[in-house]
């Protein structure tokens, strides 16, 4: 694994953006695995500017989402459809067929994980999986569990969960209680992945995720038998991580 230390949120978002561009400008029609939360939102916003200026193309890149709240539809602001709409599809010249995520409408589990793993293996897999950090060590919405789940899954959220993500949603609407995720096979099938974590609430699970013990109860600790790992985090998120295991530390 290879940890890269930034200064604060937006070099963060910058180092990040900056892998995500090479590997688009390497393979054009390469196949990226997304995340949706905080954490990438000034990524996309980087990889816009560059789509702006003409330094990046979109056109033959293919997107994979990570998860989708299970009962939300596409135009739901709350959804990460949406999310993923605004953020950055809107902005860039991919072509929306090009772009799967979880069908949070369907109501049967299994019909919607089959359908997902097979877009993925269709795609060939994911040449680059992008990947927040949840406070409980989640990825995608795998939570802590007594196992991993390997393929796409129906999951019950946690509380812990649904109170960190509770502030994005308005008065009155009501918070999702399952999505839909890709499994942990599929995120560790992936050829690279980047691990991307900012602020101080995520220095303590970000050390057990990259140093404790390899455990389905802190998910992204499997991360660390990954052949590709890179991971960018921010000053805060890197405070309890030693120097020595920084690349620019
Ligand atoms: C959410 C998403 C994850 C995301 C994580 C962290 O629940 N399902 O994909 O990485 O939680 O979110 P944030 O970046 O807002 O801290």
């Amino acid at each position: 694994m290879r940890i890269y230390k930034a200064t604060d949120y937006h070099d963060m978002s910058r180092k990040a953006a900056n892998i995500i561009s090479a590997q688009i400008i390497m393979k054009s029609n390469c196949v990226l695995g997304l995340a949706t939360g905080s954490t990438p939102i000034g990524i996309y916003q980087q990889l816009i500017d560059w789509y702006k200026k003409g330094d990046l193309n979109f056109d033959k890149v293919k997107t994979v989402n990570l998860d989708e709240y299970k009962g939300l539809s596409a135009d739901n602001k709350q959804s990460y459809h949406y999310f993923m709409k605004q953020n950055l599809f809107e902005h860039i010249n991919i072509k929306m067929d090009n772009t799967y995520l979880p069908n949070g409408m369907e109501e049967d589990s299994e019909v919607e994980c089959t359908r997902f793993n097979n877009i993925i293996d269709l795609l060939g897999g994911i040449d680059l999986q992008l990947l927040g950090l949840g406070l409980n060590g989640h990825i995608g919405f795998n939570e802590p569990s007594e196992f991993y789940e390997k393929g796409t899954h129906c999951v019950a959220l946690t509380q812990s969960t649904i109170d960190a993500n509770s502030p994005l949603f308005g008065d009155g609407e009501v918070i999702p209680k399952s999505a839909y995720t890709m499994g942990i096979k599929s995120i560790m099938l992936a050829k690279k992945i980047l691990l991307v974590v900012n602020g101080k609430n995520k220095a303590d699970i970000l050390k057990e995720a990259l140093t404790g013990p390899i455990t389905p109860m802190v998910p992204a600790s499997i991360l660390q038998i990954h052949n590709d790992l890179t991971i960018v985090a921010d000053e805060e998120a890197l405070s309890k991580i030693d120097d020595s295991l920084i690349v620019n530390g």
